[in-house]
């Protein structure tokens, strides 16, 4: 592409009217809007930031709020997607967000990702006897997906039993937060969480009544709060459960699913994987890098900010362009080379700043127990087919991908 058509694709690009071929590929946009336009104007006065330097200087800033009312009212009503996205920490400035974090993080120390470990591992391999039997499947049903719902249930020790209408629940009210909501998505989203607040309300009457271990069951830790501060509100309560059922959900099974794809699209990087299995935790960070499973973050500046040679006024609701950071060549030597042993690699996969992701380490290893297990009991895999991409633009993902295994 020539700098004229790269100056034009960037001038006209607008996330709530993606162009068709942006989401299977949205790389060539974002590289003509890092190089021709950085603090790029969407439409109603919003800047969409394409910069890594620009993305970590937001993320870092007080100015930039993460309290999402004035946005959403407009878009979702006076609605349950609307309580929800408004009450859960990851969109809200302190005293609830500090509130919420801290009593999160104390459950995700290392020694609990360490004691989580084994459970993965041991998940990992019954599936992959699963899969050998089978030969050719889906990779994002029959492994992908599953590692995340065993983790995360476990933290909020959600019976196994009750878990099936999880990963449904968990599509449709993230889906609540892509640039362009259709009305059956609103309304998919909506019914999604009345019908999760009423599964927790049974759940969380029953745990009052029979706590777990303060120390590593989520759930006893959010209703409990911290030992000597104030109680979540029921609202509060309902509402960081579900943000943390779905939070460490569907972004871990894009995280293995994008991964898969990657490696089976890059040959000689899986090779350069099962000659040197040390490498496979690099190789986790360069997926996350390449092919984030998250590709925006908002903020609303609550007072002016310079960025890219502008002053953008209080009030400008930004997005943050996670996967076009990532590729920024001023960050990273040869951004589009998938490379599994790149050193250093300070992507924005997991947001930074105090809302960087809390669950991050806990991704990590199961991304590294996937793939270092995976790698070691197949041979050979290969795709079986043509891949299902997940057509929403603030997640990236697949569908389906059919793999065949030796
Ligand atoms: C590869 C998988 C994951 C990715 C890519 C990811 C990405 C992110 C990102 C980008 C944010 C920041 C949002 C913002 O600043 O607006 C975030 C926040 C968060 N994530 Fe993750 N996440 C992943 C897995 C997990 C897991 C496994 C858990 C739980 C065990 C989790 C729990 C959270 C929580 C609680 C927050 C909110 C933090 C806050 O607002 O302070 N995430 N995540």
């Amino acid at each position: 592409m020539d700098a004229t058509d790269a100056r034009e694709l960037a001038r006209g690009f607008q996330l709530v009217r993606a162009p068709a071929d942006f989401i299977d590929d949205p790389y060539p946009y974002y590289a003509a809007l890092r190089e021709h336009d950085p603090v790029h104007e969407l439409e109603g006065g919003g800047a969409f930031l394409s910069r890594y330097e620009d993305a970590l200087a937001v993320y870092r800033d007080p100015r930039a709020s993460s309290d999402k009312k004035e946005e959403f009212r407009p878009k979702l009503g006076d609605s349950p997607l609307y309580e929800h996205h408004t009450t859960s920490l990851v969109f809200n400035d302190p005293p609830l967000h500090t509130r919420v974090r801290r009593i999160i993080m104390g459950a995700l120390n290392q020694r609990a990702i360490a004691r989580m470990e084994a459970d993965v591992v041991r998940l990992v391999d019954v599936l992959l006897g699963k899969m050998a039997a089978k030969r050719e499947f889906d990779f994002i049903d029959e492994f992908a997906a599953n590692i995340p719902i065993e983790v995360i249930g476990n933290l909020l020790d959600v019976p196994r039993s009750d878990r099936g209408p999880l990963r449904g629940w968990s599509v449709a009210i993230l889906s609540g937060l892509e640039p362009k909501l259709t009305p059956a998505m609103h309304e998919a989203g909506n019914r999604a969480v009345s019908e999760f607040v009423a599964y927790l309300k049974e759940l969380i009457a029953a745990r009052r009544k029979k706590p777990g271990d303060y120390e590593s069951d989520v759930l006893t830790r959010l209703i409990q709060g911290e030992k000597d501060g104030e109680r979540l509100s029921e609202k509060e309560l309902l509402h960081q459960c579900i943000f943390m059922l779905n939070a460490g959900h569907e972004t871990t099974t894009n995280l293995i699913g994008n991964g898969m794809w990657l490696l089976l699209t890059h040959p000689e990087e899986l090779a350069r994987l099962r000659a040197d299995p040390a490498l496979v935790p690099s190789a986790v960070e360069e997926m996350l890098r390449y092919e984030g499973p998250i590709q925006l973050n908002n903020r609303r500046l609550t007072a002016p900010m310079a960025l890219g040679g502008r002053t953008l006024p209080a009030g400008t609701f930004i997005t943050i362009g996670i996967g076009a950071a990532n590729r920024d060549p001023a960050q990273f030597p040869d951004p589009a080379r998938f490379d599994a042993g790149r050193k250093p690699n300070r992507h924005l996969a997991f947001g930074q700043g105090d809302h960087a992701c809390a669950g991050m380490n806990v991704a990590r290893m199961e991304g590294r127990v996937a793939f270092g297990r995976l790698l070691t009991r197949f041979a050979s895999i290969e795709l079986a087919g043509e891949p299902l991409r997940d057509r929403r633009i603030r997640f990236r993902g697949f569908r389906r991908l059919p793999v065949r295994v030796k």
